[in-house]
Parts: structure tokens; C-alpha cells; sequence
């Protein structure tokens, strides 16, 4: 099941962190359906893998540089090739990303500061960045940043990325106010358990949680990364153009369940 054919066509889409995890279904899902797709993240290795792997298995050319989301004066370089090479910019998928399990009584200054950079600084650099080719954008640009549910509750264990992930909820909000006038739309995914990724692998199957977190899915398994993908096509296609300053839940429900 997918959305029509082509509805992506003519659409240019840069997405970070797009070489590995949820953000590689994201580069396939709108690469197939049309859209000219860009990928910058900071590891060289992972990006010539992820666009000869986009090539061979999906049939789409991608774009790749190298950039870290911390570094305004990087990425704003980075997204200017990207973008030259793609043909403008009508899609920006803020999805990379850093985190790791770490109690906050032992967690380090550099540690906080180092996911907050990542996520909540870098989506910040990476909105600047391309600020001037959304505005250009004919149907109005989107800006979709992958955030998580854990962002609405305590997340112990990780005070570092529920901080920056709350911070970006509301950081989308704002853009959807202050960049609504230029017909930006700006707007965040929470995904759940998405199997296979690097979050679920590190986060919940390496510290024992994968059976624990599984009985606890309303809807019984693991996201799939298309599970994503698809909603960053509807918010990135003319089905989502009234939708802005909005976070979209695509868990299964697991936000919602709580033991009796
Ligand atoms: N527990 C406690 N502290 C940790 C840690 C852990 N598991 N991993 C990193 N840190 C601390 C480091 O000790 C360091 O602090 P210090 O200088 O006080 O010792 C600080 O965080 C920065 O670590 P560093 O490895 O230099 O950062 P980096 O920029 O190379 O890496 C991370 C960024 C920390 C987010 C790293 O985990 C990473 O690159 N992850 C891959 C991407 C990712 O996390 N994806 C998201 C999946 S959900």
C-alpha cells in the first residue's frame, strides 16, 4: 500500500542523518515516489554505502555531503551544494540525531551538552540553513522533524535528548507561527519502536528491554521505518498542506499504555 505514483514529483528534499536507520526509509520513500533527495550526516563511510544501496535496491540518484548538524557554518554549506545539485528545496526532514542511555546524576557536562547540540542546536542550524530555499519553495516548503513521544513524559535515563526533543517540538511551533507567512509548514513525527533501527537496537534490546517494551505496544509489534516514511509523505505532499505546528504519533499507541 502507498500513496499515487510520482506525487512527489518535482520535489527537492534534504534529509539528515539520511544514510542509516529511520532516515534512510524516509531518503527510499521519497526518492521513489518522485522527489529529488539529498542526505547529509558525518560519516563519509555510511553515506557512499547508503546511495550506492538507494541506487542498486530503490533505482534513485541521491545527493550525499558530509556535515555535522552542530556546525552552523558547515551545514549551511553542506545544504547550498545539496541544494544546487537537487534543484531548490521544498523539504527539510531534520532527522538526525544522537543519544544514549546514561542515569542524569552520572551524566557528564560534555554529555548533555553534546545531545543537546545534536539535536535540539542542529535542528535549529539546520532551519537556518535552509530558510532561504523553503521560502522559495512554489507550494509552500515543509520542515518535518523526527522527534519521540518519550519528548511528552519524563524520560529517565535520558534528561539529555527528552530535553532537546521537547525543545524541538516547540521550536516547530514557533517556526509554524513566525515561518506560516512564507507558507513553511513546520511540523514533528514522534515515532515509536521502529524495529531494526539503531535506537531500538541500543536503546531497548541491548539494556533487556526488547520483551518488556513489545508487551507494552497496544497494537502487539515494532514499527516498520515505512511507518515513518509514510507520514513524512503526507506531511511533505499536497495531502498535508493545511497542517502545520503539529506532532504526529506513529507508535502503535505505546504513549498510551499504562500497566493497571
Ligand atoms: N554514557 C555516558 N556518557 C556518554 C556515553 C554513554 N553511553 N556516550 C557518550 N558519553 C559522553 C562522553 O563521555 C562525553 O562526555 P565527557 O567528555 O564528559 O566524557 C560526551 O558524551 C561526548 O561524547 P563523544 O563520544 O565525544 O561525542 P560524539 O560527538 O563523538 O558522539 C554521541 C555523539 C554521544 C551522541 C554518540 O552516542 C553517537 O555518535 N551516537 C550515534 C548516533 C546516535 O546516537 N543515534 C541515535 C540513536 S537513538
Amino acid at each position: 500500500m502507498s500513496f499515487a505514483e510520482g506525487i512527489l514529483n518535482g520535489k527537492s528534499a534534504i534529509v539528515t542523518g539520511g544514510a542509516t536507520g529511520i532516515g534512510s526509509y524516509i531518503v527510499r520513500r521519497l526518492g521513489t515516489l518522485g522527489a529529488s533527495v539529498g542526505i547529509v550526516s558525518r560519516k563519509e563511510e555510511n553515506l557512499i554505502a547508503a546511495v550506492k544501496a538507494f541506487k542498486e535496491q530503490d533505482g534513485i540518484d541521491v545527493v550525499w555531503r558530509t556535515g555535522d548538524v552542530r556546525d552552523p557554518d558547515g551545514i549551511k554549506k553542506s545544504f547550498d551544494e545539496v541544494v544546487g545539485e537537487i534543484g531548490g528545496l521544498d523539504i527539510l526532514v531534520c532527522n538526525a540525531a544522537g543519544n544514549f542511555i546514561c542515569p542524569t546524576e552520572d551524566l557528564s557536562w560534555n554529555g548533555w551538552r553534546t545531545v543537546i547540540e545534536i539535536d535540539l542546536n542542529g535542528t535549529f542550524n539546520c532551519c537556518q540553513a535552509a530558510l532561504e530555499y523553503l521560502k522559495a519553495s512554489q507550494d509552500g516548503g515543509r520542515i518535518i522533524s523526527i522527534s519521540t513521544t518519550q519528548a511528552d513524559f519524563g524520560w529517565p535515563g535520558a534528561a539529555h535528548a527528552g530535553a532537546a526533543k521537547s525543545g524541538i517540538q516547540n521550536l516547530m511551533k514557533t517556526l509554524a507561527a513566525e515561518w506560516g507567512q512564507y507558507g513553511i509548514r513546520a511540523n514533528w513525527i514522534s515515532p515509536g519502536p521502529i524495529e531494526g533501527t539503531e535506537g531500538v537496537d541500543r536503546l531497548i534490546i541491548q539494556q533487556g528491554l526488547g520483551e518488556e517494551v513489545k508487551k507494552n505496544i497496544p497494537l502487539g509489534t515494532f514499527g516498520e521505518g515505512d511507518d515513518i516514511a509514510n507520514a513524512v509523505v503526507y506531511l511533505s505532499s499536497d495531502t498535508g498542506k493545511y497542517v502545520s505546528g503539529a506532532g504526529l504519533a506513529v507508535d502503535g499507541a505505546t504513549q498510551w499504555f499504562r500497566k493497571r
